[in-house]
């Protein structure tokens, strides 16, 4: 049974759209793959807490002598490093806040990249994601146009993201961008209709390309 790990991001609730087109891809994907399981994380009305001394000296401590706080850290990274595993699709939506993704999904990161577990350094101290064969699908919306060539260097989202996944292990990743949800109501449409046809569009790529 195919395994979809939907995490949304946006702290704008009922009026994201990247949530919207999200549950658009959802819809795709569960329509593709009867009987799917769906675990979502909403990130935003379910913050986790950001990382402190506790997680990162449990880290550098032996788990026999780790405090009972430093413990509760490590089992709450290690959930979520075992629902990440478990997935076979992650669909992440994402809002650029301030030009870069929110907060809230940055703490999942720091939760979920761990050496040893999800990435390493092999013989030569090179990186090795250890998620591997995952696909990936990022709705990214944003109030202004990134698509341009001046302004695309300050999109600092889908760099990151990008790299950070691949950095894990996970290459396989589409983009869908909704673009320019902040320059009125014609913009808005035009990227919600164009965000619904990549939904479906890059849904159907994965599909054949599996
Ligand atoms: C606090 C805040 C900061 C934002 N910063 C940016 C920004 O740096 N660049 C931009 O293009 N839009 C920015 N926006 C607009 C959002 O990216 C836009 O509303 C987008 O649609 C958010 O995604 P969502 O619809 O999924 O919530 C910001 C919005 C908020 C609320």
């Amino acid at each position: 049974m195919t395994q979809l790990l939907y995490l949304s991001s946006s702290p704008r609730g009922s009026a994201s759209y990247s949530n919207k087109i999200a549950a658009r891809v959802l819809d795709a994907l569960r329509e593709a793959h009867p009987g799917a399981s769906v675990i979502e994380r909403d990130l935003s009305r379910e913050p986790l807490q950001h990382l402190n001394e506790d997680f990162t000296a449990a880290l550098a401590t032996p788990e026999e002598h780790r405090s009972p706080a430093q413990k509760m850290w490590i089992a709450k990274a290690d959930a979520l490093i075992d629902e990440l595993f478990a997935a076979d699709i992650v669909v992440i939506g994402v809002a650029m806040i301030n030009f870069s993704i929110p907060s809230t999904l940055k703490t999942w990161i720091d939760h979920i990249s761990r050496a040893g577990r999800t990435f390493r350094y092999n013989s030569e101290g090179k990186p090795q994601g250890l998620l591997n064969g995952k696909r990936v699908i990022v709705v990214h919306a944003k109030g202004g146009v990134y698509s341009e060539e001046q302004s695309r260097p300050f999109d600092f989202v889908t760099p990151y993201l990008r790299h950070v996944l691949g950095f894990l292990g996970m290459q396989d990743v589409q983009v869908i961008d909704v673009e320019g949800t902040v320059l009125g109501e014609e913009a808005v449409a035009k990227a919600l209709h164009r965000g619904n046809e990549c939904a479906h569009a890059v849904v159907a790529q994965f599909e054949n390309a599996a």
